[in-house]
């Protein structure tokens, strides 16, 4: 096991109506705030009104910048630092997924900074100060809402870039299921999809003598693999939403990983697509993973058949163990079919001509990954395999 820090900071308050908290923990950090949103679905599920009701009983007055996209753009970015300039706000209240939670991010990092926020993200500066950030989340996926990690889209060049900095970890977070409840079974299947491959992306290390971190990690992924099909077929049963959700924040809080050195190669590969391309990031990683595994698993064959007979109870071959690696990457394969998602490129309608300049896109700052260190030639290699 590798030394490690384990700091994360951000106050959870789970659980059902927890939303009508917001003005309460808003008002600590606060009393002129931005309240951020997306494309309007907070509006017709009537959350909306709870928030804005909460805020305006805690004496909170806001600025709304609503219409934040998935996978969110630098633009929009850009128009809330100067709106928090101009009204000199002092918080950023997200109500909405990973793509809200990230725009407010960036612009909670760009509000003090003299020059452009990309600079953040293109490594020409670092982090050294942002405005706090409060959480209302409505969909178990990115895991954002206690992350240190903000992604974020540049129009052009459709450059999807990241940025990580414990400034950036929200201060609270309100995790209500019931909030969930609304959510498309597409988009509720491709949260699935990123939890997992939150989780596998720590998985699968090559530090040894890690067990309680792999342990966590089979039961975090066992608790999804089992509510996920039942959260599809009942949207409304609030066991299978709170699992699902605490198990989202659970897989991207950075427990999971401690003392190992963390993967993330699957990431940076599908990033490119959902830049490119503005599919969901988790039905990216749901063609991504799967091809990731069988270009690497030769690497430890003994993990990834551990992999296969602790969290996919496939039955252990002493003699092969290589087939029973490739039956837990088949099994994964299958699941991820099951919930409705798409498992090659071109089931996600990615076609062939791109994937040279995203090869050469995910690498331009070196090789990606750890497990296995992914040149251009792999991640090309990895794109073909997804096809
Ligand atoms: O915009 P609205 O109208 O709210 O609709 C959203 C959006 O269309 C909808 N939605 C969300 N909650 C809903 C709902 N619809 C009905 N009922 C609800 N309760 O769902 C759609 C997707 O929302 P989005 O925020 O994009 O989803 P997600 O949470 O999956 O976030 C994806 C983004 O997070 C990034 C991804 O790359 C992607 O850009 N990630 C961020 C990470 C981080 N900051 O730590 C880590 C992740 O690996 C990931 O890269
Ligand atoms: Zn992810």
């Amino acid at each position: 096991m590798e030394n490690f820090v384990y700091h994360n900071p951000t106050k959870i308050i789970f659980g059902k109506g927890t939303e009508t908290l917001v003005g309460v923990e808003t008002k600590a950090y606060a009393d002129r705030v931005l309240l951020h949103y997306g494309g309007g679905s907070i509006k017709k599920t009537g959350l909306y009104d709870r928030v804005v009701a909460s805020l305006k009983a805690a004496g909170v007055d806001f600025i709304e910048l609503p219409g934040v996209q998935p996978n969110p753009r630098l633009s929009l970015i850009q128009e809330g630092i100067e709106l928090c300039r101009k009204h000199q706000l002092q918080f950023i209240l997200a109500v909405g997924g990973g793509s809200v939670i990230d725009s407010a991010k960036a612009i909670a990092a760009g509000v003090p900074y003299a020059g452009d926020v990309w600079d953040f993200f293109a490594r020409k500066a670092e982090i050294k100060a942002a405005l706090p950030v409060g959480v209302v989340l409505t969909i178990a996926a990115a895991g954002s809402e206690t992350s240190p990690a903000s992604v974020v889209t540049k129009e052009e060049g459709a450059l999807k870039r990241d940025i990580g900095s414990d400034l950036l970890r929200p201060k609270f977070a309100i995790l209500n299921p019931e909030l969930t409840y609304t959510l498309p079974p597409y988009q509720t299947a491709c949260g699935v999809a990123d939890i997992m491959a939150h989780i596998m992306e720590r998985y699968f290390s090559r530090t040894p003598d890690t067990d309680l971190a792999d342990r966590l990690c089979e039961a975090t992924l066992r608790t999804v693999i089992k509510y996920a099909p039942i959260a599809l077929q009942n949207p409304t049963d609030y066991t299978a939403r709170a699992e699902i959700m605490w198990a989202g924040t659970v897989a991207h809080s950075d427990l999971l990983g401690r003392g190992k050195v963390e993967d993330w190669g699957s990431h940076m590969i599908e990033h490119e697509i959902s830049g490119i391309y503005d599919v969901p990031h988790g039905a990216g990683l749901a063609v991504i993973f799967p091809a990731w595994m069988q270009y690497v698993y030769q690497t430890d064959v003994n993990r990834f058949a551990r992999f296969a007979v602790r969290v996919w109870a496939v039955e252990m071959d002493f003699a092969h163990p290589e087939k029973t690696a490739l039956a837990g990457i088949e099994r994964l394969k299958t699941f991820f079919r099951s919930l409705g998602l798409p498992v090659t490129l071109t089931e996600l309608k990615v076609g062939t001509d791109r994937l040279e300049e995203m090869a050469a896109k995910c690498t331009a700052r070196g090789p990606v990954g750890n497990f296995v260190k992914l040149d251009k030639e792999d991640v090309l290699a990895i794109y073909q395999l997804a096809q």
